[in-house]
């Protein structure tokens, strides 16, 4: 098993930073679309209608598919021999982070349920404010995986 993941490497590794790309997309576009949904359209308006369709769409096509495949990939990256050293620090600072953008993706979902239910009880102001909380994760992940600290 060690010795097959050691021949795919590269494109596991291809196939991680891809689903990275699509999945970060969604995690920026998506607190954004929030930011004029509450502001710009009210309850039950035509406009709420299609921002519901919008959010419903990144989320499931875009942001679902994506976190399965960068955490399959992920995982894959992990068990191939020679990947990870884990007496370094830069495993757990990249995997605390990779929990709490997990952790964020699932944040966005119960708040697209809520735009779908008709009750955001959330402001533009907070959805331009949690959007700063990736940014800074994204700057932990890389910084871990790159300088492997
Ligand atoms: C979800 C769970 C994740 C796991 C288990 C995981 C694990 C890994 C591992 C083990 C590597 C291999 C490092 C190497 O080959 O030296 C890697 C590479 C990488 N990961 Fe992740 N990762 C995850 C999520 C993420 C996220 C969310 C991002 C960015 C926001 C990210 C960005 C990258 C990048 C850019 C690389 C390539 C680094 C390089 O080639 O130097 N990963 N990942």
């Amino acid at each position: 098993m060690g010795d097959f993941l050691i021949t795919i490497y590269f494109w596991t590794k291809s196939l991680h930073i891809i689903a990275v790309l699509t999945w970060m997309a969604g995690i920026f576009y998506l607190p954004r679309i929030f930011v004029y949904h509450v502001e710009r359209a009210g309850v039950g308006s035509e406009t709420d209608d299609i921002f519901k369709v919008m959010e419903m769409k990144l989320y499931r096509y875009i942001m679902n598919p994506s976190i399965i495949a960068v955490w399959v990939f992920g995982l894959m990256l992990v068990f191939t021999p020679g990947v990870v050293d884990w007496s370094s620090l830069w495993p757990y600072t990249k995997g605390i982070a990779v929990i709490a953008m997990t952790w964020f993706h699932m944040w966005l979902g119960a708040r697209r349920r809520d735009f779908l239910a008709g009750t955001n009880s959330r402001s533009g102001r907070t959805y331009r404010m949690m959007n700063e909380v990736p940014t800074l994760l994204m700057l932990v992940i890389v910084f871990s995986v790159v300088l492997k600290f």
